[in-house]
């Protein structure tokens, strides 16, 4: 059977401009949020990836209505009934485990395939089980199917993470909004995603205040008051640090829009130091170098620390510094396979649990190379277009799942690099 590769021809120069879709972390959760106002909603700015059509799949299962017209979705949960995210689409995408808090939130039932590990890490979902515990959610696992009940109802808890998770935050919110009463989640992740999620919760009747802090306070209001709403999601900030990338190692200059700049600080903070320059406008970042790449130490953390979806890209342009850096992963436990594929092309990588010893080498070279997630997919490909030689990048679903056009994008941007059937 034939397989798509991207192959890319080292080396060219990423500049001009490039418009980021948007954000798939928070377009995900979107769709699942829809769920809570029984009508027609619709999500402007949804990129076109494969993990939406994932999400979508999810809701039309549960019996929504999902159109896409371009970049905007209609997600009409008028008869949406259902309650089961099965088995096939939970595997394809652990974030259909983001069906739960809104089910149990609009049916106070719902039926979860349990998701498996992943490449990246245990990735547990024990925080979204005890925080959904608290609001009166009882679980049970039945055949490899997590199946949650209210038999009391929902009611309003202060819920403590012991990580400040994504996920659980997300899947929180969106039960506790419909729950009888007031709910605290302290600890609470603060990524602009969640907050865009509180956004469009607010658009649609719930009553939330402090997203975006570690404390968020929510009043539960009855699902009947909840309704549909028009809501367009934020920039991709791992799409706009990824060509960010792709402009420091190459010099650019490189401009990336429709990102808003705050939500990069500290991988702009990161770009500075390593011997770039970094100017910003209201929604718009460009990079430049002229001076060699820096060493650098990276630690991953949750936002506003250095994000682990730009491990990978900082990896790399580290792997070509003027020294040594440090790049230490803290927010996933096996997320440095990276390092093994870069290896390949030349890079002097050396791993000791989650800290990954970086040497600077003066290049590159291109090798057949294989994604081992979607932000090593789309490293893998920068990597290509710095090394000499040719690169041929394989197992590229991983990066049409969350990279929208990326070859077209870097195309536009100068890369000689193209789709091709082998
Ligand atoms: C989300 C993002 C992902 C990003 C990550 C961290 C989506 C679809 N994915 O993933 O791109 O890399 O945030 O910014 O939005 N954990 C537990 N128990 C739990 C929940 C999480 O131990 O119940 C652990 C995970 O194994 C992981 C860490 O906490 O080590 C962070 O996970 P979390 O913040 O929940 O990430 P996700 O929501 O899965």
């Amino acid at each position: 059977m034939a397989e798509e590769v991207i192959v890319v021809e080292g080396t060219s120069t990423l500049s001009g401009e490039v418009a980021v879709s948007g954000a798939k972390n928070s377009a995900l959760k979107l769709i699942a949020a829809a769920l809570l106002g029984q009508g027609a909603s619709v999500i402007h700015n949804v990129p076109l990836i494969s993990d939406i059509e994932v999400m979508s799949e999810v809701l039309r299962r549960l019996g929504a209505r999902v159109e896409r017209t371009g970049h905007s979705l209609l997600v009409d949960t008028s008869e949406a009934d259902g309650i089961e995210a099965p088995y096939e689409l939970v595997s394809k995408m652990r974030a259909s485990i983001s069906a739960l808090g809104p089910l149990i939130g609009r049916h106070g039932r719902a039926r979860v395939a349990m998701p498996g590990g992943c490449q990246i890490g245990a990735r547990k979902i024990d925080m979204h089980i005890l925080g959904l515990q608290e609001l009166g959610v009882e679980f049970k696992v039945n055949h490899g199917v997590l199946e949650a009940s209210t038999p009391h109802g929902l009611h309003g808890a202060q819920v403590s993470l012991e990580f400040p998770s994504v996920g659980a935050t997300e899947n929180l919110l969106m039960a506790s909004v419909v729950a009888k009463g007031d709910s605290i989640i302290d600890n609470a992740a603060r990524e602009p995603e969640i907050v865009d999620l509180c956004n469009m919760l607010n658009e649609m009747g719930a009553h939330i205040e402090g997203a975006g802090s570690s404390s968020i306070e929510v009043t539960g209001v009855p699902i009947e008051s909840m309704h549909p709403c028009e809501h367009t999601t934020v920039g991709d900030r791992i799409e706009a640090g990824t060509f960010l990338v792709g402009g420091a190692l190459t010099g650019g200059p490189l401009t990336v829009r429709g990102i808003d700049p705050s939500f990069l600080r500290m991988a702009l903070m990161k770009l500075r130091t390593m011997g770039c320059e970094v100017e910003t406008g209201e929604d718009w970042i460009r990079v430049s170098r002229s001076e060699p790449i820096m060493p650098t130490d990276i630690q991953t953390l949750p936002h506003p620390g250095f994000p682990t979806d730009l491990q990978a890209q900082f990896m790399l342009l580290a792997s070509l510094a003027q020294g040594n850096s440090v790049i230490t992963e803290n927010v996933f436990e096996n997320r440095f396979m990276f390092a093994s594929e870069l290896l390949r092309m030349g890079a002097d990588i050396f791993l000791d649990g989650h800290h990954a010893f970086v040497r600077g080498v003066p290049a590159l070279q291109g090798a057949p190379v294989s994604s081992t997630d979607l932000r090593a997919g789309a490293a893998l490909v920068l990597a290509g277009i710095v090394a000499e030689g040719e690169t041929y990048v394989h197992a590229v679903e991983h990066i049409d799942r969350g990279y929208e056009d990326y070859v077209g994008k870097l195309q536009g941007l100068g890369a000689s690099v193209r789709r091709e059937r082998i």
